[in-house]
């Protein structure tokens, strides 16, 4: 679509209130418009513009820990798929076969090549062509040594993983990802992330918009109301709004006592100041990498959008060295999976009555709070300037 045919759609999809309200400072200011949780063609929009431009997260390293292990995963609207190579690195493909366009895997597994499931056209791990049987006729294969160029190995996309986490990048011309976490590293110098390992992950599916799962996990109001134990464990006077900084928000306190789950149980991370022991920290980095900083962890929660009101979420945790899977750390590690499972359908409860507050006409993006939502406000003009961004 072209750049002023964008900007006419979303000038029509939001109306020139509703887009007025997302540049308005924060003390007038309004959320998103009801059509930006709702409209299909606004979640195009979003994936081909948001989501394919950025960098994503696409899983776990510990996922994929086999030569051959592959995993399917929607990114940005368009089937991709992670595999690990004979060589131990990690790549990911458009996942469609270059004949007919068959989607090619369509669950995790292993296997030693890609075959597609409709004429059986096989590629190696490295995504190249390997044999085409039948296809100049019967009983004859046409084979590859080296692949068969352009037009029929499958499609690579710019895949780099940091610290167990494995990104992608559909568009190809994102910033450099060292870059692009920065602002995360640069506020977390004593944290030593070569010591996390994959414990685990979650996987919930939230009937609401991939939005509201970050406008919800920004703003600390509404965790005297709807989170009974994360209440008692960081009070609301040690909250403040947290700010963005660039493409990153950040947020941060510091809590009276650890608890199990948080801080307690399990080992910090090594060399971790004193000052850092009761101290959590979180972070998005635009769109959909948001990361919880605790001195015992590192935990994702990564949403995907698959349709305006349904959203995939995966919580990922990260624990220190052996804690990830040692069985001396089973029950402390259990019960800090427990404790993110609670919480968040505790917070899932809610971003599904603002689902369906949204198909109301009386709402108008409602009256922001400008002492704690003032990032929510800013997440939301991030999207639409990234949506109508040449
Ligand atoms: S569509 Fe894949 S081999 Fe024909
Ligand atoms: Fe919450």
């Amino acid at each position: 679509m072209q750049h002023s045919e964008v900007t006419a759609r979303v000038r029509t999809l939001l109306g020139e209130e509703g887009l007025a309200q997302a540049f308005a400072p924060i003390e007038e200011a309004s959320g998103l418009p009801n059509a930006a949780y709702w409209s299909e063609e606004w979640l195009a929009l979003e994936q081909e513009r948001v989501f394919r431009r950025s960098w994503v997260f696409a899983g776990a390293e510990a996922e994929l820990v086999e030569p051959g292990a592959m995993k399917p995963i929607e990114i940005g609207g368009a089937p991709l798929v992670v595999v690990r190579g004979r060589d131990g690195i990690v790549r990911a493909f458009h996942n469609v076969c270059r004949h007919r366009g068959a989607r090619l895997v369509t669950e995790p597994c292993r296997k030693s090549t890609l075959t597609c499931p409709y004429h059986a056209w096989n590629y190696g791990l490295d995504g190249k062509l390997r044999a085409r049987p039948h296809f100049l006729g019967p009983d004859q294969v046409d084979r590859f040594d080296n692949g068969g160029g352009d037009k029929l190995d499958l499609v690579a996309v710019r895949t780099e993983v940091w610290n167990g986490c494995i990104f992608v990048n559909v568009s190809g011309d994102a910033q450099p990802l060292a870059d692009w976490l920065a602002p995360l590293l640069r506020r977390t110098g004593s944290y030593d992330f070569s010591a996390i390992r994959w414990a685990g992950k979650l996987e919930f599916e939230v009937r609401a918009n991939w939005k509201l799962v970050y406008e919800n996990y920004m703003e600390g109001y509404h965790v005297f109301a709807v989170h009974p134990r994360l209440i008692k464990f960081a009070p609301m006077n040690i909250r403040w709004s947290g700010e963005w900084q660039d493409h990153v928000f950040y947020n941060d306190y510091v809590f009276p006592q650890v608890e199990e789950g948080r801080g307690d149980g399990l080992p910090h991370y090594p060399g971790l100041p004193p000052a850092d022991a009761q101290r959590g920290l979180w972070f998005l980095c635009f769109p959909h990498f948001a990361a919880e900083v605790y001195p015992d962890q590192f935990t994702l929660l990564v949403s995907y959008p698959v349709a305006p009101d349904l959203t995939r979420e995966e919580l990922h945790v990260f624990l220190v060295g052996e804690a990830a899977t040692a069985e001396t750390f089973r029950e402390p590690r259990t019960a800090l999976m427990k404790m993110w499972d609670d919480l968040n359908r505790e917070d899932i409860g809610v971003l599904e009555l603002l689902q369906q507050g949204r198909r109301s006409p009386a709402y108008d993006g409602g009256r922001l709070s400008p002492h704690w939502e003032g990032p929510t406000h800013q997440f939301g003009r991030r999207i639409v300037e990234k949506v109508m961004a040449p």
